[in-house]
């Protein structure tokens, strides 16, 4: 019997599965996105667990100077030299909080620093307070083509409940000017309030549909009430109701998924709605399969950068700290192994309903069908999910039940982590919310 192979060459280029290659490909330059953090709002809301603080006590001229001073030691690495960015978001906080004279300087230092797509998309995160049309002349004469806008309800009662300063007639005064500028408008609104009711959630819907002229796309989140946080200490005391049950919380998301694509937005994230071609850019490649990278700036920041997911420092003095010293103000992450990155692209590609399984197998040399067979016949037992010509789709089932979802492709280690962001600001109880499935198995009658 034959033992040993009886070839006269050892193995010195692998793989050796070599194809016709046009060389540019070999220096195409690499699409990433860009994160820049703007920790200050007019107030702190009582709901909110993002990194901010009210403005007033800050000196914007350092927070400024650091968060370039950042950005440039990041500009100065050679790698950065081969990509090119094709979304940036300047998030919060509130960016409208600040002078616009601030962020138009951000964008040109970044412009100047970074090769910018000239197709880039470029958002501004803002709270309706902030938009007068004063202001927005001053926006559109920046780089800024997308406006990212903290709505959150079109119910006076919903704002007032959550410390909003404007109200439903301030929301329509702003639509009244807003199509006279070359802005992308995108809407941010809450749901599952203390004490929403489904019928409050058709009137949401109902006022969305007489707006849609003036809106591009519609990011939903439902409210998280974070125990350490004044809102839930006010549901705790009996002082706001409830929030609706469950299954309660499942009839709505239901409804915003039948109902929305009447007025012409389509679902493509688990909570995201956008008429066609006005998809966010930055969603897709920091979510969608296979998620770009994303080098983030800014206290709190999360980014990711080759095979590293990170956050910066959350405190701002500890961030000023480092960024003074000269150094990167990453605080915590972790460098992924080739499983983690597979998994990311599962975990995270579902929440974007899609995922391509010849090209996941291209790209990380694993067949997803033979090494999650048992994870993918139980999805696709419990109707969950679809497959069909190699693409992974969520039905209405998966997407209501996206975090089922998303734990059949986690890796063991990380099934046992919360979210970081928990962990760093301590707010999470370590309680996971246990439901019934009436809401979801009687959709799918
Ligand atoms: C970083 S905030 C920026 C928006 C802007 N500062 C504002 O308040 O209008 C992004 C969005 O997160 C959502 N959000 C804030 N706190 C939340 C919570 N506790 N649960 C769910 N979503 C929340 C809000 O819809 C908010 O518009
Ligand atoms: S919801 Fe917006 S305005 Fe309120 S504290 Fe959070 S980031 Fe600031």
């Amino acid at each position: 019997m034959k033992k040993y192979s009886e070839v006269n060459e050892v193995i010195r280029w692998y793989p050796s599965e070599f194809k016709r290659l046009d060389s540019k490909d070999m220096w195409k330059k690499d699409k990433i996105n860009l994160y820049a953090h703007i920790p200050f709002c007019k107030g702190k809301c009582q709901f909110c667990p993002f990194n901010s603080m009210p403005i007033n006590r800050q000196n914007l001229d350092e927070y400024f100077n650091t968060l370039r001073k950042e950005i440039s030691m990041y500009a100065e690495e050679e790698y950065f030299k081969s990509k090119t960015i094709e979304s940036i978001w300047i998030g919060g906080g509130t960016p409208s909080a600040v002078p616009i004279e601030y962020i138009k300087s951000l964008l040109d230092l970044i412009f100047e620093k970074f090769d910018i797509d000239d197709k880039c998309e470029i958002t501004l995160e803002t709270n309706l307070h902030d938009l007068n049309e004063e202001y927005i002349k001053e926006v559109a004469k920046t780089q800024v083509n997308r406006l990212s806008i903290g709505v959150q309800s079109f119910k006076d009662k919903y704002l007032k409940m959550m410390g909003r300063t404007y109200k439903y007639e301030n929301i329509k005064t702003f639509f009244s000017f807003i199509r006279k500028y070359d802005l992308n408008i995108s809407i941010d609104l809450m749901y599952r309030y203390p004490g929403q009711t489904l019928d409050e959630i058709d009137e949401e819907i109902e006022f969305i549909k007489e707006s849609k002229d003036y809106l591009d796309h519609i990011t939903l989140y439902s409210l998280i009430l974070f125990p350490k946080l004044g809102t839930f200490k006010q549901v705790k005391s009996g002082k706001l109701p409830l929030q609706p049950s469950f299954n309660t919380y499942m009839e709505m998301n239901k409804r915003f998924a039948d109902r929305l694509p009447e007025a012409g937005f389509h679902q493509y994230t688990t909570n995201h709605f956008a008429k066609d071609g006005k998809e966010n850019v930055y969603n897709n490649d920091r979510w969608g399969f296979p998620q770009k990278e994303c080098v983030s700036f800014g206290p709190g920041a999360f980014g990711q950068i080759k095979d590293y997911v990170y956050c910066n420092e959350h405190a701002i003095q500890d961030y000023y700290d480092k960024v003074n010293n000269n150094i990167k103000p990453v605080q915590s992450g972790k460098k992924m192994n080739l499983m983690e990155q597979a998994s990311r692209y599962l975990v995270l590609g579902t929440k974007c309903l899609k995922v391509d399984l010849n090209l996941f197998e291209k790209m990380t040399g694993i067949n997803p069908l033979e090494f999650y067979k048992e994870k993918i016949d139980w999805l696709l037992n419990e109707k969950m999910i679809t497959i069909n010509d190699n693409i992974l789709e969520l039905t209405k089932k998966g997407i209501a039940l996206i975090i089922d979802v998303q734990n059949c492709f986690q890796t063991k280690n990380n099934l046992s982590y919360t979210q970081p962001q928990y962990d760093i600001l301590d707010m999470f109880d370590g309680q996971r919310e246990t439901y019934d499935l009436e809401v979801i198995e009687k959709d799918e009658e």
